[in-house]
C-alpha cells in the first residue's frame, strides 16, 4: 500500500477523551494502513504523496458497529410489541430458520453489506444464523464491502424449537469446528467469533465443546447478557450453580480474551466486577433496548467503573443499521435516564456517545478509532452541506453532525487504510 493523505475538516477523540478539531488539514495513512497523524502541512516525510481532496467535508474516524444480527436483516421494524423471549420464538427464530437456502441468504446478505458499506461503518461483530453455509455466505459478501468484521455461525442447543436448534451439543460442535475449518484464512478481513446465542439456548454440553474450540482456534468471542428481567430469572433457574448470569458465561471462560457481551442492562455490582477483572466487552444497543422494551443500560456508571463499552446497532432488535443512529440513541436513552433516576450521575455528552462509537468499540479491534499514530487507519468523509451554515465553525459543525447525519452523507471511506468508497 502507498502512502497517502486525506484533505478536510477532522475531528476525533485523543487518547485523553478530548474532541480534536482540525480543520483543513491532512491525514495522513502510512504503507501499512496505520495513521501517521493530522497536519496542518504535509510533513517533509510524506511530500509528493497522493491527497485525495476532500475540501469542506467533515473527516472522522469510520464507526465501530459492536453487536448487530445480518439475519434479522428483513425483520427491522417487525414485532415490536413483543417482550424479548416471545419476539425471538414468534418472529426471530422463523425468520433465521430460512437462512438454511442459500440463494434466500445471498440475497438478503448482499442488501445487509451493501447498506453497511454505504454507511459509517467501518468495522462490525455480527451474528449470522445457525447455518453453516449461508454464514460462510455472508463471510464473502462482508470480504468483498473492504470493511473489517467478525462473523458467527450461533450456537443453539436448546430453548428453541426444533428447525432452528442443533440436534445436541456434539452435532452442533462437529459442525462448528467444520465451519472454522472451511473459513480458516480464507479472508484477509473477514474473521470468525465463537457465538453461543446466549445462556437459555445452549447446554452446558454445548458450552463446554466451545469452549475448547475456541482455545483450539483462538477465538474471540460474543453473545447476550442482562438484557431483560424474565431472561435473567430463566437464566437463574437453568444455572443454579452460578452465582450471576455473568459467572455462567464465565465457568467456560467467556468472558476473557476478546470477548462482547450485547446489552448489559441489569448487571450487579459482582458482575460489573467481574466483567472488568476480565476485561469484556459490553456492546450497548439502546435502539433495541428500547423497541424491545428491555430497559436502559447505565454506561454512565459503567465507563465510571473502568469498563469497554461500545456501540451496536443489533438489528432487528433495533430499527436501525445506521450508526449514527446508535449515537444518537445512545445520548437519548442516558439523558432519559439522568432524568428518571434520582442516583443517575450525569449523563453522556455528545462527544462521549461519538467516543463510543470510535476509539470505544475501536479497541475490540485493537488500535482504532482515532487519528492518532499508529492507530489503523478508518476514516469517513461526511458532506455536512445539508445542515451546516455559512460562519459555522468546526465545533458547531461537529454539534449538528451528531444529530443530522446518516448513511447518506458518508462521501468517501477507507478501513485499515484501504478504500471503500
Ligand atoms: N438474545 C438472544 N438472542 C437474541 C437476539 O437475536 N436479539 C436480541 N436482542 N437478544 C437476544
Ligand atoms: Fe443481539
Amino acid at each position: 500500500m502507498k502512502p497517502f493523505a486525506l484533505y478536510g475538516d477532522h475531528i476525533w477523540m485523543d487518547t485523553d477523551s478530548a474532541l480534536q478539531l482540525m480543520p483543513e488539514s491532512f491525514g495522513i495513512c502510512d504503507g501499512s494502513g496505520r495513521c501517521a497523524g493530522v497536519f496542518k502541512t504535509l510533513p517533509r516525510a510524506f511530500e509528493g504523496i497522493s491527497v485525495r481532496d476532500l475540501r469542506g467535508h467533515l473527516i472522522v474516524p469510520g464507526y465501530i458497529d459492536l453487536h448487530t444480527h445480518a439475519a434479522q436483516y428483513r425483520n427491522i421494524g417487525l414485532g415490536m410489541d413483543h417482550q424479548l423471549i416471545d419476539w425471538l420464538s414468534d418472529l426471530t427464530y422463523p425468520e433465521e430458520a430460512r437462512f438454511a437456502d442459500p440463494a434466500f441468504a445471498r440475497t438478503v446478505y448482499g442488501r445487509f453489506a451493501a447498506e453497511l458499506k454505504a454507511g459509517f461503518t467501518t468495522r462490525a461483530v455480527i451474528f449470522a444464523s445457525a447455518h453453516t453455509e449461508a454464514t460462510s455466505i455472508l463471510a464473502e459478501l462482508m470480504e468483498e464491502t473492504g470493511l473489517i468484521s467478525y462473523i458467527g455461525r450461533v450456537n443453539m442447543d436448546r430453548s428453541a424449537p426444533d428447525y432452528i436448534r442443533e440436534p445436541d451439543a456434539a452435532s452442533a460442535v462437529a459442525e462448528t469446528a467444520r465451519w472454522l475449518e472451511a473459513e480458516s484464512g480464507r479472508h484477509a478481513r473477514t474473521h470468525p467469533i465463537l457465538t453461543p446465542r446466549f445462556i437459555p439456548s445452549c447446554t452446558p454440553d454445548l458450552l463446554e465443546g466451545l469452549a475448547c474450540l475456541r482455545e483450539q482456534y483462538r477465538l474471540p468471542v460474543q453473545s447476550h447478557l442482562d438484557e431483560q428481567p424474565e431472561e435473567i430469572e430463566w437464566v437463574r433457574e437453568l444455572c443454579p450453580e452460578s452465582v450471576s448470569y455473568a459467572a455462567a458465561y464465565d465457568r467456560y471462560g467467556f468472558l476473557s480474551g476478546r470477548s462482547v457481551m450485547a446489552h448489559c442492562i441489569y448487571m450487579t455490582d459482582d458482575e460489573i466486577g467481574l466483567m472488568k477483572e476480565r476485561s469484556t466487552f459490553i456492546a450497548h444497543c439502546p435502539g433495541s433496548n428500547a423497541n424491545v422494551r428491555s430497559g436502559i443500560a447505565p454506561i454512565r456508571r459503567y465507563l465510571g467503573e473502568g469498563l469497554s463499552v461500545g456501540l451496536g446497532t443489533d438489528i432487528s432488535g433495533g430499527s436501525s443499521l445506521d450508526m449514527a443512529d446508535a449515537v444518537r440513541d445512545a445520548l437519548a436513552a442516558s439523558r432519559l435516564l439522568w432524568r428518571l433516576s434520582d442516583d443517575h450521575p450525569k449523563h453522556l455528552s455528545a462527544q462521549e456517545c461519538f467516543s463510543l462509537a470510535t476509539a470505544g468499540g475501536g479497541a475490540f479491534f485493537g488500535r482504532v478509532g482515532r487519528f492518532e499514530p499508529g492507530y489503523e487507519f478508518d476514516a469517513v468523509a461526511v458532506d455536512d452541506t445539508r445542515w451546516a451554515w455559512p460562519g459555522d465553525d468546526l465545533s458547531t459543525r461537529f454539534e449538528k453532525f451528531i444529530y443530522n447525519a446518516r448513511s447518506g452523507d458518508v462521501k468517501a471511506k477507507y478501513a485499515a487504510g484501504t478504500q471503500i468508497l
